[in-house]
């Protein structure tokens, strides 16, 4: 570009975030940042001059946040929204909006942490870049509208004054980055506002459950739910000292850092936090698309340490969105796939369990017993064996997982406990006792004798079919005998 010829003059803006002119990559804050000299000053409502120092920011972060995980996560948010303007704009708009909502009691230091993420770009407070939650629709989309990568927050959704339909419409629309249609005084369509950035909501409660949510909202709005964000009132207050006085430094050298790095190394970036994310979140129906989006957090609290000089943990900061989709799973669809990817499971390791009382045909640690009358298979498991399969199906709260099997109704269980007493190998043990409507060993265990179940039409009629190719047994004894679980 003829730099010289548009240094001369002196233009402005009020959209916020990026906009690309002729081929160059520009990113509207209070001036323009770029690689080329362009001037341009902001002329809008908010405050996002920046003021103090970067050197008093990175003080504050360094002292304040690094080694605190739950703020380190926060400003990887904040950070992540360059990123996804950027690539709404590559993408010609298919990327959606980034939304999380912090939920917790009061003094949590929430607030804080929201302040935070939006402290390298602008003023954190309701003059900048923090908005309250208490307007209409209409007013609170005006927060949000033409913002292409800037991060903002709207403050106390326990104020809002929506129906609950007006919050779940709301929140598909901030999602998706367009608002309602409208018509101006003159009945003639109006401009449809647009956005596509990251937004951080802060409140008392879940809006997921406020609006009983489906699957549709529960991948649009992740919410981070009991995590002490600040360690006492002086660590709250510490920080806000530091953001309060300096901000709407650090995000321009964050920007210029993925100006100079180009969207092709930003994307083979981008593949990788999303491999080690797929890798690391629990299997479902939606892990791909999940890791999609939190892998612009992950990228963005990689370039933030790269850009700035910082070292912000960045398995930390993975760690805690993999516990939000574990929790988030658990409402969506946890007791489900367990359920389900149990059964491979079985079969890898039939050679562990009793099946119809028979001995496994191999010297064995027991994982359990299986039983198959009629159609019905019940999966008798120690708890050791319960608590392995968890782990390999990477469910690391086995509690709370017990506890939705049963509400799900896939337990056999006795009455008033969430366990299953029965008799293995002479013992008297407790186990975690699944149930499924369905023979699906039949194929896998014919070789095994099954003499019992004379109720049992199905397997009668299966058996004696030949047995088909024989399931992979690990071979490798594990300890774990067979545990007495008694009083479990
Ligand atoms: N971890 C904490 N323990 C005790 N008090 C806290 C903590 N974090 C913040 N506070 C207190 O709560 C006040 C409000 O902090 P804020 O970040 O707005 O929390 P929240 O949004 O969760 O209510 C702070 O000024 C501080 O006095
Ligand atoms: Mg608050």
């Amino acid at each position: 570009m003829e730099s010289a010829q548009y240094a001369k003059i002196s233009h402005s803006h009020s959209n916020i975030g990026w906009v690309e002119l002729e081929e160059y990559l520009m990113y509207r804050l209070n001036e323009m940042v770029s690689l080329v000299n362009f001037q341009s000053n902001y002329e809008g409502r908010m405050d996002i001059k920046e003021h103090g120092s970067l050197i008093g920011w990175l003080d504050t972060v360094r002292s304040h946040v690094q080694g605190h995980s739950p703020l380190e996560l926060s400003l990887a948010i904040g950070m992540s929204a360059p990123l996804i303007g950027l690539y709404d704009m590559k993408m010609d708009g298919a990327y959606h909006s980034l939304m999380f909502h912090i939920i917790g009691n009061s003094s949590m230091g929430k607030s804080s942490a929201a302040a935070l993420a939006v402290s390298p770009f602008g003023r954190p407070t309701n003059k900048g870049l923090v908005k309250n939650f208490n307007g209409t629709a209409n007013a609170l989309e005006q927060h949000v509208a033409n913002n292409y990568g800037v991060p903002i927050v709207l403050d106390e959704t326990s104020m809002h004054t929506l129906t609950t339909n007006q919050l779940s419409t709301f929140v598909y629309q901030i999602a998706d980055n367009q608002g309602k249609n409208r018509l101006n005084k003159e009945a003639e369509m109006k401009d449809v506002l647009m956005w596509a950035t990251t937004i951080i909501l802060t409140g008392e409660s879940s809006i997921l459950r406020e609006t009983k949510a489906n699957v549709g909202l529960r991948v649009r709005l992740f919410e981070l739910n009991n995590i002490a964000w600040t360690q006492s009132a002086e660590h709250a207050e510490a920080l806000n000292a530091g953001i309060q006085k300096n901000y709407g430094h650090a995000g321009k050298i964050f920007v210029e850092s993925i100006m100079r790095l180009g969207l092709a190394k930003i994307d083979k970036m981008l593949h990788e936090c999303k491999k080690e994310l797929v890798d690391a979140l629990p299997a479902s129906n939606y892990r791909e698309r999940i890791a999609g989006k939190f892998a612009f957090v992950l990228l963005a609290s990689k370039l933030a340490n790269d850009s700035l000089q910082l070292s912000l943990s960045t398995s930390e900061i993975l760690r805690l969105l993999v516990e939000q989709e574990q929790a988030s799973l658990i409402k969506r669809e946890l007791a489900e796939s367990f359920h389900q990817n149990l059964k491979a499971k079985i079969i890898e390791y039939v050679g562990h369990f009793k099946i119809n009382n028979e001995k496994p045909t191999t010297n064995k640690s027991v994982f359990g017993k299986i039983t198959i009358k009629g159609s019905q298979t019940s999966i008798f498991l120690l708890e050791s064996a319960y608590r392995k399969f968890a782990e390999e199906l990477r469910i690391t709260n086995v509690d709370v997982l017990l506890n939705d099997l049963k509400e799900k109704g896939f337990l056999i269980h006795d009455q008033n406990k969430n366990k299953k007493r029965t008799r293995i190998d002479g013992n008297d043990v407790y186990t975690i006792c699944l149930r499924y409507d369905y023979n699906f060993l039949n194929e896998y265990i014919s070789d095994y004798k099954l003499v019992e179940s004379l109720d049992s039409e199905k397997v009668n009629s299966v058996y004696p079919r030949k047995p088909k190719k024989r399931p992979f047994v690990e071979s490798k004894r594990d300890g774990g005998s067979l545990e007495v679980l008694l009083n479990g």
